[in-house]
């Protein structure tokens, strides 16, 4: 999705722009542009469809100044082109804008500047908003903060945006509504980023603007208002949490290479302090303030998108099996727009890597008005997301930079079962027995680490099916979840169709699917499902499908009926989705390499999808 960086400081701002730029490259993007002012108080403008690589190229020793900002786009109003890329300019060239989100109003506002002669260039809603400030500066005389406001104050939509102007060569705005931007602190500088990966290696002290603010940015020092009330606001500088190194790739040929291996930590994270291994006793900080309401709750509504959502679907398999809470998992796409029932009594959790999901936020802000608790299990520390729930727990598996999400779901996994022994000890689950789950929890990691040894055999695997034009994946109960997020992990990569269904209803219509061409991924661990799921596999081969079985070491039945078999080491059922999650993410990224795919970048997708 579109990234914003911003400098202001004593600093060249292109390189400092560029280098934002790549490290936002991760989230998706179709276009990308820079404006910086040079010190004769010209504006320059270089945007170039693509990739920054190509922006850079454009990028002539010509283009000096310390001030400045950058901006990657993917698409929503107008094709991928360098006229639609931003850096957007008003009529006269004075002012230009950068923009995130969607001004949903852009279409009559377009109309009425064109009523007064304006005439644009693009076809984006963004190059509306850089006239209208300029129609309202020019109306009313006003500084450019104050045209800025005021424009805002007619836009309904989404935005995270920063402003320059060449009559005032020395001001960098930016406005947060609905998308989020850091304003990193430096010394006698400034940075403004739309995530913290693009300024960590610049500050790691940061103010975060919140939705309805207008920040002025000199490099004097800097003034938030509230837009509405253009009162000043007192802004606390918070730390940001990572460090440049966890957002390299440190040897691995890929992001999601990296944080798949990453897993045993990203889980063992996910878990400290968190869990007493003598008593099995769970705590969450987080939660500590409404565990009487968690106690009472009579029914859970758990909402997320993606592989997020997934999470959610073992989520429920977890808490009904340990805490006997009936569950309901919502898209959160769906959630609002279907005016949910929502009890006093119910407890609504919401799911979110990045903690910035348009749809998520939505879902959060309609529980919230309809009074329920809202809880985020998020991975992004001070999200949006994050930020507006009632309380949380943190997944901390580190910044997941793939577009593809591998250790985020396993964190949230792990925080989901935590949460399913926190409740069930609240009601009834046995102390004996949530010290047996804890110990089995905590030993996740080391059979992760096994797993991941298992690397070179899955990449035969991949080799063989890498020309497979479709897929079918197959579950059972607590991994009947895994099945869809092995299948979206496929499609999003490799670009292969690839399907996800609860093994028993293949019967009900996808088995018209199979022949001799159609590889079948059946997850066939040692758990209550395992006859049945047998069952299965026989009716795959009676119709000469391929199977791929992913079991469990020391069982030889399945290896008389799979062409394949990857093994796993034996786990309870409740953990089986933290483990055999992990083939099927390496069977993905092998197919998606051989492929010759943008695994970390696949097309059309963005890391965080911050639009609805
Ligand atoms: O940041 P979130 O967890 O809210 O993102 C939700 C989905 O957009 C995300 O999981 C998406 O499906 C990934 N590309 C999956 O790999």
């Amino acid at each position: 999705m579109c990234g914003i960086v911003g400098y202001i400081g004593g600093r060249e701002a292109a390189p400092i722009l560029i280098d934002g730029l790549c490290r936002l490259e991760y989230r998706g993007y179709d276009s990308a542009g820079v404006a910086v002012i040079d010190s004769a108080g010209t504006m320059l403008v270089r945007k170039k469809k693509g990739k920054v690589q190509n922006l850079q190229a454009v990028l002539s020793d010509a283009v000096h100044g310390t001030i400045g900002i950058g901006h990657t786009r993917w698409a929503t109003h107008g094709e991928p082109s360098d006229v639609n890329a931003h850096p957007h300019a008003s009529g006269n060239g004075d002012i230009v804008v950068i923009h995130n989100g969607i001004i949903e109003n852009y279409g009559s506002i377009k109309l009425e500047l064109e009523r007064k002669g304006h005439t644009f260039r693009s076809a984006t809603d963004t190059e509306v908003l850089a006239h209208l400030i300029e129609e309202v500066q020019a109306g009313g005389g006003y500084d450019l903060e104050t045209a800025v406001r005021l424009a805002l104050k007619q836009v309904v939509g989404t935005y995270g945006l920063a402003v320059l102007s060449q009559s005032d060569p020395n001001l960098l705005i930016a406005a947060r509504k609905g998308s989020p931007l850091i304003l990193g602190i430096g010394d006698g500088e400034y940075y403004l980023a739309s995530d913290a990966s693009a300024i960590v290696s610049y500050t790691r002290n940061a103010v975060y603007l919140e939705d309805g603010e207008i920040a002025t940015i000199r490099r004097e020092g800097y003034t938030v208002k509230a837009i509405d009330t253009f009162l000043t606001l007192p802004k606390a500088v918070e730390e940001l949490s990572f460090d440049i190194e966890q957002i390299e790739k440190g040897g691995f040929d890929h992001f999601m290479l990296k944080e798949i291996h990453e897993q045993p930590d990203a889980i063992f994270n996910s878990m400290r302090g968190r869990i007493d291994p003598n008593t099995g006793k769970v705590q969450l900080g987080g939660l500590a303030a409404v565990l009487p309401q968690l106690q009472n709750a009579k029914r859970i509504i758990i909402a997320a998108c993606g592989t997020s959502w997934h999470a959610a679907l073992v989520g429920e398999y977890l808490i009904e099996d340990l805490a006997k809470v009936p569950v309901e998992v919502e898209y959160a796409s769906e959630f609002r727009y279907r005016n949910p029932i929502i009890r006093p009594d119910d407890v609504v959790i919401v799911i979110s890597q990045s903690g910035e999901t348009a749809d998520t936020l939505a879902a959060v802000r309609e529980a919230k008005s309809k009074g329920a608790l809202v809880l985020g299990i998020c991975n992004v520390v001070g999200s949006t997301i994050a930020r507006e729930t009632d309380c949380g727990v943190y997944t901390h598996a580190g910044p997941e930079i793939g577009v593809a999400s591998t250790k985020a779901f396993t964190a949230q996994v792990t925080v989901l079962s935590l949460i399913a022994i926190l409740l069930g000890r609240l009601r009834m689950l046995p102390y004996s027995e949530s010290k047996i789950l804890a110990a089995e929890l905590l030993a996740v990691p080391e059979k992760i680490r096994q797993i991941l040894k298992l690397n070179d055999e899955i990449k035969i695997i991949a080799e063989i099916f890498k020309d497979s034009t479709n897929f079918l994946y197959l579950g059972r109960g607590y991994n009947f979840p895994v099945a869809l997020e092995g299948a979206l992990k496929l499609k999003e990569i490799s670009y292969i169709h690839a399907e996800g269904y609860p093994a028993a209803e293949m019967k009900h219509g996808p088995i018209a699917l199979i022949d001799e061409h159609m590889p079948v991924v059946v997850i066939a661990t040692r758990d209550n499902a395992y006859g049945k799921i047998v069952s299965n596999i026989e009716e795959v081969r009676a119709r000469k499908g391929r199977v791929i079985a992913i079991a469990t070491e020391g069982d030889t039945e399945i290896d008389g009926l799979a062409e394949f078999t990857i093994k796993i080491p034996p786990v309870m059922d409740f953990l089986t989705p933290m483990l055999t999650s992990i083939p099927l993410q390496l069977l993905a990224y092998h197919i998606a390499v051989l492929r010759d795919c943008n695994v970390d970048q696949p097309r059309n997708l963005a890391k965080s999808v911050t639009v609805e």
